[in-house]
């Protein structure tokens, strides 16, 4: 209900305590009860005996009644479960799909207690500072494809942050996004799988939107920035949200009809990686090389300093430089 009247104000700007409870079929002291829960989250909300209720501003919150006002997806967030505050959204979401959520759930919170990284590492998740949100998907893809789904993510993240920011965000190899050499978003994808198929996918985007990263634990602290530090000025959480969920969309729809090739030329055109010296340490070995390419299932291609070249499946590569 209270979402239902967030809305209406959003949309009509101005409207009577008599006419929101006609349309909810409520009284008018339910409704200002309903306007004042608003406020005390943060919305403020201008009243008048007159002209009724008008909607002046919005706390910046990613709940779903602001997230979907505009939201034109078919698939990513087709149900947007809030939370305010979780442990980690990949693990909410996780459950939820073990117990049959549909493709495109998603659960987004505004704090995350555990939020977790790669290889265990630690999200660093302050309240209300950046974008926290996980996304369950069921494609029909066999084990070794799984790659491709956090590569296109990771494209979905950069083209969203360069629409609702003057940034011009690239991505290192797989999925780290990066502004001027530091990590801004990351992206997390675990999978469920039978023996030759993916049952789901639970894939998580953090984004360091208006964090302040000088207060982030370390080793954070030393590699992160946030869309606000780079741009010098607030950007909106849920502008955000809405672009995000509708560029994986559209990426996440190309790539079930046409599978990765196109992609792969997208991912290329924002990546930093491919001519890059790397170092790079995976299971076997911590080497360094060239990066040549991804190929076409999306793995990296290094060429060692004995002039082998290796296939990276899953690592850490860090850029240590180009060749002018
Ligand atoms: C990385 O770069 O190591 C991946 C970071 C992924 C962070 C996101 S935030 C939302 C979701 N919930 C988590 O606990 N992690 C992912």
């Amino acid at each position: 209900m209270r979402d239902s009247i967030l809305r209406a104000l959003q949309e009509q700007g101005r409207v009577s305590g008599e006419q929101l409870g006609q349309r909810f079929h409520i009284s008018r002291t339910a409704v200002w009860k309903h306007i004042n829960e608003l406020r005390r989250t943060g919305y403020e909300i201008d009243s008048s005996p007159r002209t009724g209720y008008s909607f002046v501003k919005s706390p910046d919150l990613v709940i779903p009644a602001e997230i979907a006002l505009g939201l034109h997806t078919s698939i990513m967030g087709r149900r947007i479960l809030y939370r305010e505050e979780v442990a980690s959204t990949q693990d909410e979401a996780g459950e939820v799909a073990r117990k049959g959520a549909e493709e495109g759930v998603v659960v987004i919170s505004e704090r995350q207690t555990k939020g977790r990284g790669r290889k265990g590492r630690l999200w660093a998740s302050p309240p209300r500072e950046g974008v926290y949100f996980s996304a369950i998907l069921r494609p029909n893809l066999r084990p070794t494809q799984i790659i491709q789904i956090p590569l296109i993510a990771g494209v979905a993240v950069c083209k969203a942050i360069r629409k609702v920011t003057p940034l011009e965000p690239r991505i290192k190899w797989p999925n780290d996004i990066t502004v001027g050499g530091k990590k801004v978003a990351g992206i997390l994808a675990e999978m469920s799988c039978d023996i030759d198929r993916v049952d789901h996918i639970v894939v998580g985007i953090g984004v360091n939107v208006n964090t302040q990263c000088s207060l982030l634990p370390e080793p954070t602290r030393g590699i992160a920035t946030s869309l606000a530090e780079r741009c010098g000025e607030y950007v909106s959480r849920v502008r955000l949200v809405q672009s995000l969920l509708a560029e994986f969309d559209a990426l996440y729809t190309t790539f079930l009809v046409t599978g990765f090739a196109t992609l792969r030329e997208e991912w290329k055109a924002l990546d930093s990686t491919v001519g890059s010296w790397v170092k790079v340490s995976d299971a076997e070995e911590e080497m360094k090389g060239k990066a040549l390419d991804i190929d076409g299932e999306g793995f990296l291609l290094v060429r060692k300093e004995n002039g082998d070249v290796k296939r990276i499946i899953s690592g850490d590569v860090s850029l240590i430089g180009r060749d002018n």
